[in-house]
């Protein structure tokens, strides 16, 4: 059950990571359009965050599962405590961009593009960071 839930966690994470990644080049892409063009395909491209979405569950779900035999020592494993720490503000930034997304396709697009840039950007050096940390605590 375990190596089921290890794959479905990796699962998770290329989701997860994909998605982030996948905004960035978008967003280079659509640097180098037309004002319009670049506003309209940037919207189109929110499609993406239903990926990372289930990728994050996807993490949470498995990783509950894989944590249970470190529970009882988790008080003597900072870096999985930093790791835990970080999934949640991982969660946290996924949020904010999510309605901050909402908010851009009612109105003051370009303000709230804005933002999404930096969280995004915010998102994907967690997600690096947790990656790493991982390695480190399990190997
Ligand atoms: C509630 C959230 C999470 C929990 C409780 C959790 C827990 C765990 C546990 C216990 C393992 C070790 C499995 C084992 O080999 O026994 C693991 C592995 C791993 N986790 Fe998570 N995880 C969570 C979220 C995440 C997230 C969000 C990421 C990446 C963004 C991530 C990346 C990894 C990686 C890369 C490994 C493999 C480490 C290795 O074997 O070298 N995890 N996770």
């Amino acid at each position: 059950m375990r190596d089921v839930m290890l794959i479905i966690h990796f699962i998770g994470l290329a989701m997860g990571l994909g998605s982030s990644l996948a905004f960035m080049f978008l967003g280079i892409a659509s640097s180098r359009m037309e004002e319009n063009e670049a506003r309209k395909f940037t919207l189109n491209t929110f499609a993406l965050s239903k990926m990372g979405h289930i990728g994050l569950a996807l993490l949470v779900i498995s990783g509950l599962y894989l944590i249970t035999p470190y529970w009882q020592i988790l008080t003597s494993l900072p870096l999985l405590i930093a790791k835990l720490t970080l999934v949640l503000i991982l969660g946290m930034l996924i949020g904010i961009i999510s309605s901050t997304a909402k908010k851009a396709i009612k109105g003051s697009t370009d303000t709230h593009l804005k933002k999404i840039e930096t969280f995004g950007k915010l998102a994907v050096i967690t997600t690096l960071i947790i990656v790493v940390l991982a390695v480190y605590i399990f190997h």
